[in-house]
């Protein structure tokens, strides 16, 4: 069953393009990352999912129904950790949770104080004093505890630290062993791969590529960095296999895929000094449609 729906959704802010003619599904079960550097249209969407702003062509569904049409029906069954916020600087974190459990006609969240546990999150105090991490982990409590069928995050890991990270990921994997799907925008590469099945990136407003992570894995790109104890041309290096060269003194970084052998045999030429392997990162694999 599809739980979200994107035809070709366009916004436009005056001359301004937010995101142009994008199209994806995501099924049920489904942890989704939206992939894209600052300014590439993460929120824009995000917030026409939301209906707080309005496609200038194209729709979006959300669990069959319009996103406009349908908004509030919606709302009911989604949580929602927002970009940017302004906060309810006066509200305690506790009034702040008991006002979005009443917003949403639930009196005790069933998730609430396992998650306040899990994020060791002190509701006893003024919003206005929290750190930045504490404000994101309340938004987290706050959009997971009503435990909704669908969780639409923006770039909800920011300001929390690694091991609160590490927590969050747990808990999106706990939320699709349940059935939940997830739909989490990132602008980093590594977080997709450690919980995502599939990846959206965009560019510039664009949807440049659809991938799941196994897929990208499969692909088993690698990294070889050869130190020549002499300056080695990198041109000698275009070979079967080799999908990047770069050089920097003595030292030559090829990306490659599986065949390998050619490779080697062209290193065994010239005197090496030293020599590393490494899996490529998401990072190295879509460098590609981040280059010119
Ligand atoms: N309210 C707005 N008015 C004008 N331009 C906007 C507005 N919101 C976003 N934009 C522009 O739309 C583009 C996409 O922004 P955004 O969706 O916020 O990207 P992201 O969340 O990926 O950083 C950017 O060029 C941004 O400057
Ligand atoms: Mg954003």
């Amino acid at each position: 069953m599809k739980i979200l729906e994107i035809q070709s959704l366009t916004k436009r802010y005056g001359s301004v393009c937010g995101v142009k003619d994008i199209s994806f599904d995501i099924g049920q079960g489904e942890i989704f990352g939206y992939l894209g550097p600052n300014g590439s249209g993460k929120t824009t969407t995000i917030r026409i999912f939301l209906d707080f702003i309005r496609p200038s062509s194209g729709r979006a569904r959300l669990f069959g129904l319009d996103s406009h049409v349908h908004s509030s029906k919606i709302k009911s069954r989604i949580g929602y950790v927002p970009g940017e916020y302004g906060i309810y600087e006066e509200m305690r974190g506790a009034e702040y949770l008991r006002f979005f459990g009443a917003l949403r006609g639930c009196q005790k969240p069933p998730l609430r104080d396992r998650l306040i546990d899990i994020f060791g999150l002190d509701i006893s105090k003024r919003i206005k004093s929290y750190s930045h991490g504490t404000r994101q982990k309340l938004a987290v409590v706050q959009a997971f505890m009503h435990d909704p069928e669908l969780l639409i995050l923006d770039e909800p890991t920011i300001g929390l630290d690694p091991l609160m990270q590490q927590r969050f990921y747990e808990l999106l994997l706990e939320m699709k062993n349940r059935g939940k799907t997830v739909f989490l925008s990132s602008h980093i590469l590594s977080e997709v791969e450690k919980v995502c099945d599939r990846v959206g990136i965009l560019k510039e407003g664009e949807l440049v590529a659809i991938r799941e992570i196994s897929e990208i894995k499969r692909l088993r790109l690698r990294s070889i960095e050869i130190t020549f104890k002499q300056e080695v041309n990198e041109s000698v290096f275009r070979l079967d296999g080799v999908r990047k060269v770069e050089r920097d003194g003595n030292t030559i970084q090829l990306w490659v895929d599986s065949n390998i052998n050619g490779i080697l045999r062209t290193i065994s030429e010239y005197p090496v000094e030293n020599m590393s392997f490494r899996d490529a990162s998401l990072e190295d694999i879509f460098m590609e449609y981040y280059s010119e």
